[in-house]
């Protein structure tokens, strides 16, 4: 088993600095404290927002291969250290250690992503002599570094969602500030050790865990020029208020649903709404919340629904048996319970599960939610689900749309013509047939509409974001 440090940096301007050892980072299943991390003040990170515009012009002097080779690095010492980055997330952030060594194989495909776009950058000729008066004209365009970017990152995927905000920045150009989540911070600090092995620029990064209160520069200050923000809806909204003229991308919530329709392979449709209801105990933006069943197959769905969630195991993330492990703390565990209780008390039935021991949730399904319902309307974000039958098509994807949020839909079905109506009519960001909306690669589009979102990441279109469109026209006498 690795063996954690009791004390770790922040990363300022590329390097490592100790200037206290205030932020207890515990044990999520123990809760004990596990290690303790520096946390910068509004001194330092106004320092790391001043080298980063410093880096501004370095960084956009490196050449694309030279981009690629840093990228390329830290998907070689990931690798290297992969057993360690796993060990941190599960005790960091409670996630079972299968689900923290599934991370780090996507931290890896990120950054290899990254690399890979690094070198695919292009621009575009384009004729301008479109009418007389542009006789003559010729125009071009490519895209440029967009300046200091501001980075926050979430608790459920420590790693990962740091890395599609830090390999996209690398890959462009841009120096950046990060905050990492206090709860699981050491994910970002130990990626900031492999990049302070590079010939980054000084002031290419800076990952600082910092308090709420005195964080408020990663959103307001006018030196940067983009805020990239994952999270929780009601936080994202209001640091885009409040980030002034920058650019604001926001990956947010949302209460997914997935459609099993009445010719769904039930078998399989069962193991992958298993996996995307209750995996990492259902903390992530595309778990599924709504399970929408056909009448003609719900009962016998709902059965074999609840009698798999029953053999789930429940405990220790570091015993690889466990599936089911912490919430992120006993507060959003308390908060959870509180919504699934008040649903039973106006009228939901409940399935299985609904009992809790301080972060311990155990996975829970009910029918009959009221459509009012906190467990409807806002983000469960736990493992927590509940079942909804319909009796057309049609009226399953108005379901689905009945939702303030918009993140991504699965569908279960094999009717092509359903498919391609689901991805006409759905209010998301994606659509997943023949799975979970938890599906997730990390080269594709993501991001939600509605409240769900703005922007989309998945490393090619972060990078869109992280560059501005520099022109050129030329005029020939
Ligand atoms: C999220 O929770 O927003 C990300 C889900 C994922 O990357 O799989």
């Amino acid at each position: 088993m690795p063996i954690l440090k009791p004390v770790y940096p922040l990363y300022l301007n590329n390097e490592a600095q100790q200037p206290n050892a205030d932020l207890e980072v515990t044990d999520k299943f123990t809760g004990e404290v596990a290690f303790r991390v520096a946390q910068a003040d509004a001194a330092t990170i106004d320092a790391g927002i001043a080298g980063a515009v410093a880096a501004v012009e370095p960084m956009a002097k490196l050449a694309s291969y030279e981009r690629r080779a840093i990228l390329m690095h830290c998907v070689e010492r990931f690798d290297q250290r992969f057993d360690e980055l796993a060990y941190a997330l599960c005790v960091e952030a409670g996630k079972p250690i299968k689900d923290s060594e599934g991370e780090v194989g996507r931290l890896i495909d990120t950054f290899r992503i990254a690399a890979e776009e690094a070198v695919r950058m292009t621009g575009e000729v384009q004729p301008l002599d479109i009418s007389p008066r542009a006789k003559g004209y010729q125009g071009m365009w490519r895209r440029v570094p967009i300046g200091p970017c501001s980075f926050i990152s979430p608790f459920n995927f420590p790693l990962n969602l740091a890395a599609h905000k830090i390999a996209p920045a690398i890959a462009v150009g841009a120096p950046f500030v990060m905050k990492p989540a206090s709860r699981t911070p050491l994910g970002a600090i130990i990626m900031g050790e492999i990049l302070a092995e590079t010939c980054l620029p000084k002031g290419a990064f800076s990952i600082l865990p910092a308090h709420r209160e005195g964080a408020d520069l990663f959103t307001t200050d006018e030196r940067l020029k983009l805020l990239s923000f994952t999270g929780s809806p009601a936080v994202g909204w209001d640091l885009k208020a409040r980030a002034g003229k920058k650019k604001v991308v926001l990956e947010l919530g949302g209460n997914a649903a997935v459609i099993i329709d009445r010719d769904a392979d039930l078998d399989d449709a069962l193991e992958r709404v298993i996996f995307g209801a209750f995996y990492q105990s259902g903390q992530s933006c595309i778990g599924v919340q709504r399970i929408l069943i056909h009448r003609e197959v719900y009962d016998r769905f709902r059965d074999m629904l609840v009698a798999r969630t029953e053999t789930l195991v429940a405990g220790d993330p570091k015993d690889r048996a466990t599936f089911i492990g912490p919430m992120i703390s006993e507060g959003e565990a308390r908060r959870l319970d509180g919504w699934i209780q008040s649903a039973v008390a106006a009228g939901a039935k409940l399935l299985c599960g609904g009992r809790r021991d301080g972060a311990m949730l155990q996975a829970t399904l009910l029918e009959n939610v009221p459509r009012e319902s906190d467990l409807n309307c806002e983000e469960a974000f736990g493992p927590v689900a509940f079942l909804v039958p319909f009796d057309s098509f049609a009226q399953a994807l108005d379901i689905v749309n009945d939702s303030k949020f918009g993140l991504q839909a699965g569908i279960f079905t094999r009717d092509l013509f359903q498919a391609l109506d689901a991805w006409d009519r759905l209010e998301v960001g994606g659509v997943v047939i023949n799975d979970v909306p938890s599906y997730r690669v990390d080269n594709m589009p993501y991001g939600g509409v509605k409240e769900s979102g703005l922007g989309r990441e998945g490393v090619k279109f972060a990078m869109e974001d992280m560059t501005e469109i520099r022109n050129l026209v030329i005029r020939r006498k």
